[in-house]
């Protein structure tokens, strides 16, 4: 079980992270300029008529409402954009508000915990970005296992997970599967980031209240967890943990 103390939500500067994404060519500003591809090509192939969005982590939402300020769909939109860092909500809410995104709501609000999702469900396209890469392998499946009460039926699911091994981004699209998603894109395997978009097949299950999808790590802890495990193991094969 984690505590508090262990979650990388308090210990890093999620606006500055930010930053990272105004280096060209940078493979975060790569991965955002694909994931605003995926976000546009979705709304391209939308029904007419209004239609709901939720960004779990929004952060400063720089993939969703780059692209509702530019898309002639954007005022469709109805979109919840989730995250815990006031500084980043408050971004995130200025650029609508500037936008004339008069749909959009930034909440500062624990996007692990499915009531954030209340009323702005089923949706037409979520965003899981910057998720995936800071949980554990157990809540990623437990947060696509949600998704089905979360999307409307064709609905779009953007998603994004790093590259680096153990590549997960094969067990991402599995679970996805076991949940009647199909996968409709999937950036190339040699590119550093994994962006991956998948179409809801089921049908919409009821919201249930008081769940929480996943516990928000952190991916520099989830790494030293894991190379912890590594070493402990090859200390056991070379004898060095015997009683
Ligand atoms: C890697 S960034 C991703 C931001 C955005 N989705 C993107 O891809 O540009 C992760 C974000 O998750 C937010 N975060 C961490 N734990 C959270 C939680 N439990 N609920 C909501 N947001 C959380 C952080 O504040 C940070 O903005």
């Amino acid at each position: 079980m984690l505590d508090v103390g262990e979650l990388d939500w308090v210990e890093r500067d999620w606006v500055d992270w930010h930053q990272l994404y105004d280096v060209p060519g940078s493979m975060l500003a790569r991965r955002l300029a694909t994931v605003q591809d995926r976000i546009s090509d979705a709304l391209d192939t939308a029904l007419p008529g209004p239609l709901r969005a939720i960004s779990m982590c929004a952060g400063q939402g720089r993939d969703l409402l780059t692209v509702l300020e530019r898309h002639q769909r954007g005022g469709d939109v109805s979109a919840r954009l989730v995250d815990l860092d006031p500084c980043n909500v408050a971004v995130a809410w200025q650029r609508a508000a500037d936008a004339g995104l008069k749909k959009v709501e930034a909440v500062a609000d624990d996007a692990s915990l499915i009531d954030a999702y209340d009323g702005m469900v089923p949706a037409d396209l979520v965003l899981a970005c910057g998720v995936f890469g800071n949980i554990t392998d157990a809540d990623i499946a437990r947060t696509i296992s949600y998704l089905p009460a979360l999307c409307s039926p064709g609905a779009t699911v953007v998603w994004t997970r790093h590259r680096r091994p153990p590549d997960l981004v094969p067990f991402v699209c599995d679970c996805f599967t076991e949940q009647q998603f199909e996968l409709t894109w999937l950036s190339d395997p040699a590119e550093q980031f994994g962006v991956g978009v998948h179409r809801f097949a089921g049908r919409s299950q009821p919201l249930p209240q008081g769940e929480r999808l996943f516990t928000f790590v952190g991916q520099k802890k989830l790494e030293a967890r894991a190379s912890s495990r590594a070493g402990s193991t090859s200390r056991q094969q070379r004898g060095e943990d015997r009683d």
